[in-house]
Order: C-alpha cells, then structure tokens, then sequence
C-alpha cells in the first residue's frame, strides 16, 4: 500500500464509526476541570477488570487527579486553560510537574475510559483492521506490539498508540503520566499500566492483564473514531 492510500484509509476511519458513536467525553472548560461520568456502569468490564478495581480507579485514582489539579491551578495562569491546553503548557515547564502529572493523568483517564466503553466491536473492522494490518501485519501483530512496549514500561506508565510523522500506526511507551498529546502527537489509544489498573485482579501479572484487556476491553468504534479526532 502506497503512503498515499494509508493516509486516505487513517484519515476515513472516524467517518465509520462517527455514526455509530457518541465523541468521547473528554473535558473541554476552563477550571474547574470536571471528571467525566463513567461512562458505563462499575461491573460491565467484568471478568475483564472487576467492578472493585473500576470503582477504586475511577473514584479513587482518577478523581483524586481532579482533585489535586484544581487545586494546584488556583490563582494561576493555567485557571483559564482547557485540561488540553494545561497538558500542554505545563509539560514544557519543569516547575509546574506536579500540575501536569495531575492534568495528563485526568485527561489519560477520560481518555481510557472512553476507549474502554462496552458495546462496540471487540476486534478493528474494515479501515481501521487495514490499517493495523499496514502497520503491524494484523491485530495479532498490533497484539504483540503492545504487549512488548506494555512490557517496556519500568514501573508505573501507559503504552499509547499514535502516528509517526509519516501517518503511520505506532505503538510507544509513556513514563509515569506522559502522553503523545503533550508532545502534540495523536493520542489515540490509551492503556494504563499503572498497578492500579489491574493488581487487585492480576496481582503482579501485568501482561495477563493487558492481553485480557486487549481482547475483550477494547472498543474498536471509538479507536476509529479517535483516529480521525
Ligand atoms: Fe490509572
């Protein structure tokens, strides 16, 4: 496939899925940031992750970055910042690390439980399943990829699918709470290896939980979509 036609299939992937789907609920307004609601109920990911584990992650962990972040941005330039645009401002600046931990890890949230939302297909389809088989010979390929950058990451992080500056597919590992959108990159599907993700229902076992995930958890709709946004 020419450079050409992988960037026409890329770039028609969201018109699939467009239709079919609500836009992903990522927060768009000035502080005070507001997390999204759950967009599915605690139990719809089981056996997958466990209802515990969603609850303590949406509404422990991801809350807390809320949080955090709208109390760090008070009185500051940022107050005024779409979390988008406080992602990245404040990546660029080493004194202001604690506010971009907390923005990138509520937008990296909103973003992985938008990804996550049952009800689509469990496997790509049509361009989207094209593309990754440009990009990585097949979802049994992508599957591999991910489970190797997943392995990649040295103690807390997320492996992200983005593009490379040619239009192609890549999968890449991200420190902590960094992700492609901060460098101005597309960050288009989030994976979340923070133990918090899954040691309650893997323990230690990291890519159990990824290859899981990776088979049932995924909502190929909105990867399309989020391809295209
Ligand atoms: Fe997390």
């Amino acid at each position: 496939m020419t450079a050409s036609r992988r960037e026409i299939l890329i770039a028609g992937l969201g018109a699939m899925a467009v239709a079919a789907i609500a836009r992903p609920t990522v927060a768009r307004a000035a502080a005070p940031f507001v997390q999204p609601p759950l967009p599915f109920a605690e139990k719809d990911l089981e056996p997958t992750i466990s209802a515990r584990t969603v609850g303590l992650h949406y509404g422990k962990h991801h809350k807390g970055y809320f949080d955090k972040l709208n109390d760090l941005v008070k009185g500051s330039e940022y107050e005024t910042m779409s979390l988008e645009e406080v992602v990245r401002a404040s990546a660029k600046r080493e004194k202001d690390r604690k506010i971009f931990n907390n923005a990138a890890q509520a937008w990296n949230h909103n973003v992985y439980w938008d990804v996550l939302k049952p009800g689509g297909p469990q496997k790509p389809e049509g361009v989207l399943a094209e593309a990754i088989e440009e990009s990585f010979g097949g979802f049994d390929g992508l599957k591999a990829q991910i489970l190797a950058t997943s392995d990649g990451v040295f103690g807390t992080g997320w492996v992200w699918l983005t593009k490379d500056s040619n239009g192609k597919l890549v999968l890449r590992g991200y420190q902590d709470a960094d992700n492609p959108m901060a460098g101005g990159k597309p960050a288009i599907l989030g994976i979340d290896v923070w133990e918090h993700a899954y040691y309650l229902d893997y323990e230690n076992r990291r890519a159990q939980h990824v290859a899981a995930l990776v088979d049932k958890a995924i909502n190929w709709a909105v990867v399309a979509e989020r391809i295209k946004a």
